[in-house]
């Protein structure tokens, strides 16, 4: 029998509580973060923690990341804790940078997906924090969206592809961020980013005071980290401004296009005839940390529309725009 999903308000203390209770009680509660709303229950608990493999139909071997309130959590969690995690920890958390350390054999492996490594990290949305730090609970959380599918950055987001099937959304408002945190490897030597985002190489290596690896696409075996991922419904494309308007060009049936540089639109007056009607142009800001914050709401809302396709113009290559790259490449059909 589908649950009814209650839609909890953050700024509302009786509803924290009932997100703390529902969550003590083994239930499962949307919860906002700065990069993405996850899909949190407690880490401790086995029963739980299949709750969210089975409600986002994730392969049971994907690990989940711990969500903690305090530094002192992690040694419940990590076998041991070397002097570079403190240091990142102290500069980043809580914050988008999730550390993968050997797991301490006490700890759940079902929330480790079986490996006998674990994720942390500490979440910086308020709300959240005060949730983990009241209750004293570590929560595992993916991302609260169907696997593979887009990560939700708002609340009612998650309610469209989730209702019915989880307890609660606490609703802390848009993520500040809207990209799932960079995940750094402190198993390997040196350290190494297996997933790209809000945090450079460059930015942890100084605080580090050590080198770390930077992020390799296509070249990481992480569980989890998938060639196709991350995807709209509807099919999407990606190229330079100049080549998709060629494509467009092309194209029939009714399309929506994403676009950044200030010449797109006078570029789209250009075109030729085309079969194709444009139903929908999203503009996002050319600077990358305001593109990714609106990069998952664009794909959501053009998602909606049962468009034939989605047109991205490719941002620059740049390091800043890595992580959204990252995971524009992975929405791509193609
Ligand atoms: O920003 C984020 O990280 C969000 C918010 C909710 O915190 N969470 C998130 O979780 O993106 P998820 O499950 O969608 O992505 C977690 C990634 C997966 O690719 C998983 O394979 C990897 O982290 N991961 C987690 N624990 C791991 C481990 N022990 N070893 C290798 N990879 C791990
Ligand atoms: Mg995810």
């Amino acid at each position: 029998m589908p649950l009814s999903t209650l839609h909890l308000h953050a700024i509302n203390d009786d509803d924290v509580r009932t997100a703390g209770n529902i969550l003590r009680a083994g239930g499962l509660v949307a919860i906002p973060t700065e990069t993405v709303y996850g899909l949190a229950a407690d880490a401790t608990n086995p029963d739980a923690v299949s709750r969210i493999f089975a409600a986002k139909g994730r392969p049971a071997t994907h690990p989940l990341i711990v969500h903690i309130g305090e530094i002192q959590t992690l040694y419940q969690w990590a076998a041991n804790v070397p002097d570079v995690a403190l240091s990142l920890a102290a500069a980043f958390w809580p914050g988008p940078l999730t550390l993968l350390l050997p797991r301490n054999p006490a700890a759940n492996p079902v929330v480790a997906g079986g490996l006998d490594t674990i994720g942390l990290r500490m979440p910086a949305h308020p709300v959240t924090l005060r949730l983990l730090r009241d209750t004293g609970l570590s929560v595992a959380a993916p991302s609260a969206n169907p696997h593979l599918r887009l990560s939700p950055t708002t609340a009612q987001q998650v309610l469209e592809t989730m209702s019915g099937t989880i307890g609660a959304v606490l609703d802390g408002g848009p993520c500040e961020i809207g990209l799932e945190s960079t995940i750094l490897d402190l198993t390997q030597s040196p350290p190494r980013i297996v997933r790209a985002g809000p945090l450079s190489a460059r930015e942890l290596s100084r605080a580090a005071g050590t080198n770390i690896a930077d992020f390799a696409a296509h070249t990481q075996a992480v569980p989890g980290n998938m060639r196709r991922h991350y995807q709209p419904r509807t099919p999407l494309f990606m190229s330079r401004a100049e080549q998709l308007a060629r494509d467009i060009g092309n194209a029939d049936g009714r399309l929506g296009t994403l676009f950044y540089s200030d010449t797109w639109e006078s570029t789209l007056q250009t075109l030729p005839s085309t079969q194709a009607t444009i139903q929908a142009t999203i503009r996002l800001s050319g600077q990358a940390e305001d593109y990714a914050r609106g990069l998952y709401d664009s794909l959501y809302q053009l998602d909606k529309m049962n468009l034939d396709a989605i047109w991205v113009e490719s941002p620059p290559q740049t390091e800043d725009w890595r992580a959204v790259h990252d995971r524009l490449s992975r929405a791509c059909q193609i």
